[in-house]
């Protein structure tokens, strides 16, 4: 399995883009910044555009910072932000998770965010990366977990636009419930945890919950529309009906929306001797 065999469900219009420009290190991955000293290396593995990755090189600086992604539209966003810093200790690759192009044991962090959520064999992914960091490196990645989804109050029609998106990351093989398996995979592959937290990135004003329903119903609309009314699971009217749906639930002061997510950081054991 490599990027060429699989879809990325989310693309790359404005809606995708501008929800993952919004993460930062001091949020999105805190859980991180106790395990990072000035003049690590870390490897940003699916770095997209590339917030998190420019937060990284400021905090480990001189320590070399690369962030590769399989697709150069989000790697020239990234690069541009980049640029925007004046950093010299940071690069972009184009390159493949499930075949990252580096050698083994070199990298002393190993990241990634809301990626192995997004591939259809995570589990791959993370030998990968383990395959990438050196002994007693640190292993971090952080994952939605949509089991853990809080929307309400939920109508029939958000429902329906909920199913739909479920429905077609099922399609593409993909782990709804990722967060939850992140200790699974870490420790399947060689590693010994030090650390999961379990939290919700919830829209705690009306003004952030209409942003990020905004920028949902425009990912919906550049993106996924189209492969919803082809495969015949809903028509043009639903998604009209569904957009309209969840602005009025952003408007609704009785509303809440939260995202479950689950961080953890890991450990590559050292071999044994016998
Ligand atoms: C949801 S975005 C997350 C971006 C960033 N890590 C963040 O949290 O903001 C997932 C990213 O993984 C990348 N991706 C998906 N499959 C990949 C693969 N096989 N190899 C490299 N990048 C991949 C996508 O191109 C996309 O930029």
């Amino acid at each position: 399995m490599n990027a060429n065999d699989e879809n990325y469900v989310l693309g790359y219009g404005g809606g995708a883009m501008d929800w993952m420009k919004s993460r930062t290190v001091e949020e999105h991955g805190a859980f991180l910044l106790p395990y990072l000293k000035p003049g690590q290396s870390l490897l940003d593995c699916g770095c997209g555009p590339g917030s998190l990755t420019v937060g990284f090189a400021q905090i480990l600086n001189p320590g070399q910072v690369v962030g590769i992604d399989r697709e150069t539209e989000q790697l020239a966003a990234a690069k541009a932000y980049a640029n925007q810093h004046n950093l010299n200790n940071l690069h972009f690759e184009t390159g493949d998770v499930y075949d990252l192009p580096f050698d083994d044991a070199c990298f002393d962090v190993v990241f990634c965010s809301a990626v192995l959520g997004s591939v259809s064999k995570p589990e791959q992914v993370v030998r990968e990366m383990v395959r990438v960091l050196k002994q007693d490196g640190v292993i971090a990645m952080k994952e939605f977990d949509h089991g853990g989804d809080i929307v309400y109050p939920q109508t029939p029609k958000l429902t329906h636009s909920i199913e739909l998106y479920q429905r077609i990351r099922t399609e593409h093989g993909h782990e709804q419930r990722a967060g939850r398996r992140l200790r699974e995979w870490l420790t399947k592959n060689n590693c010994s945890i030090e650390h999961t937290h379990a939290s919700f990135d919830q829209r705690t004003t009306n003004t952030g919950l209409y942003d990020y329903i905004d920028r949902n119903n425009r990912l919906v609309d550049e993106i996924l529309a189209t492969r919803y009314i082809e495969l015949g699971w809903a028509t043009r009217e639903d998604l009209d009906t569904h957009a309209l749906e969840w602005e009025r639930f952003a408007r609704d002061p009785a509303s809440l929306h939260a995202s479950a997510w689950i961080d953890a950081v890991a450990r590559k054991n050292t071999p044994t001797t016998e």
